[in-house]
């Protein structure tokens, strides 16, 4: 039996890094994933490798934009007319805009937040409907950018920021329905997203950046798309069935400083 056997998931950006980790895991646990993402290609790609590994009755692709309210309500009817029930959302899709808030754009802003803040929202807002009949886990991809003040990243600290505050409002009101809610918060962490805000920040010095960047974590690396999927599998499983609300760190000792 796995930790997650044959509950129903459905995972936002799972075509690439953190949720791709996160929707391969679930199902090697035992768990029915409808993988979404904006991009089809690589979304399509996570279901492939899920398929190779065995699970083909057990995962499906689903094209979904966060920022869509239909989308979001979309992806849960399909899981919920698929398997029956929805037990997990882990809104997981980010986006990253570089910019100290003198320089920063309002269109970064606003579409930093449309898909960080809102995206989670409008994911949450149905699979907590579906979910009141049973109860059930949300898990909100923030990070330890959202736990405090971020130089550089003016949209994106305070998006995840607001993503904390929304994960612990919906564990309030979730609690009398067995709904749990959780935030993932990991420090920098291997995907091309942060190739990406290496390669914009640190141009033609990135190896430097990336230095910089680990020379800040304690335990003296980057994370790994794995450490964030183990947490996941955790806090979506019965094991952590009396932890609610919580902001949960996986940073290497970042945050003990
Ligand atoms: N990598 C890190 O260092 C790090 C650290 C802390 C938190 N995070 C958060 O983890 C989450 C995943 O990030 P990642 O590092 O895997 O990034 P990534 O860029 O590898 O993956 C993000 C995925 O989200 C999808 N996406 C983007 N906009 C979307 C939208 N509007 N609707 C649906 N899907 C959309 C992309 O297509 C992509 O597949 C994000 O919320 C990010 O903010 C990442």
């Amino acid at each position: 039996m796995g930790r997650l056997q044959d509950k129903v998931a459905v995972i936002t950006g799972a075509g690439s890094g953190l949720g791709r980790a996160m929707a391969l895991r679930f199902a090697a646990e035992g768990a029915r994933v409808l993988v979404t993402d904006l991009d089809e290609a690589s979304g399509r790609e996570t279901v492939a490798t899920i398929e190779e590994g065995g699970a083909t009755e057990a995962v499906a692709f689903r094209r979904v934009d966060v920022t869509v309210e239909a989308d979001c309500e979309g992806a849960i009817a399909e899981a919920v007319e698929r398997w029956g029930r929805l037990d997990l959302l882990v809104a997981n899709a980010g986006i990253g805009a570089p910019g100290s808030i003198a320089t920063l754009a309002r269109e970064d802003w606003d579409r930093v937040l449309a898909v960080n803040l809102t995206g989670p929202f409008l994911c949450a807002k149905h699979a907590f409907r579906a979910m009141q009949r049973g109860g059930g886990v949300i898990l909100i991809t923030a990070s330890v950018a959202g736990l405090g003040g971020t130089p550089r990243l003016g949209a994106y600290g305070p998006s995840k920021a607001g993503a904390i505050q929304l994960m612990q409002t919906l564990a309030l009101e979730g609690a009398r329905f067995n709904i749990r809610a959780n935030a993932l918060c990991p420090v920098w962490t291997e995907t091309p997203m942060v190739d990406t805000f290496v390669g914009a920040i640190g141009g033609r010095r990135a190896d430097a950046m990336r230095e910089r960047l680990i020379s800040d974590i304690p335990l003296g690396r980057l994370g790994s798309p794995d450490d964030v999927a183990s947490a996941a599998v955790y806090l979506a499983s019965d094991e952590a069935a009396f932890i609610s609300g919580v902001a949960f760190p996986i940073d290497g000792a970042h945050g003990a400083r």
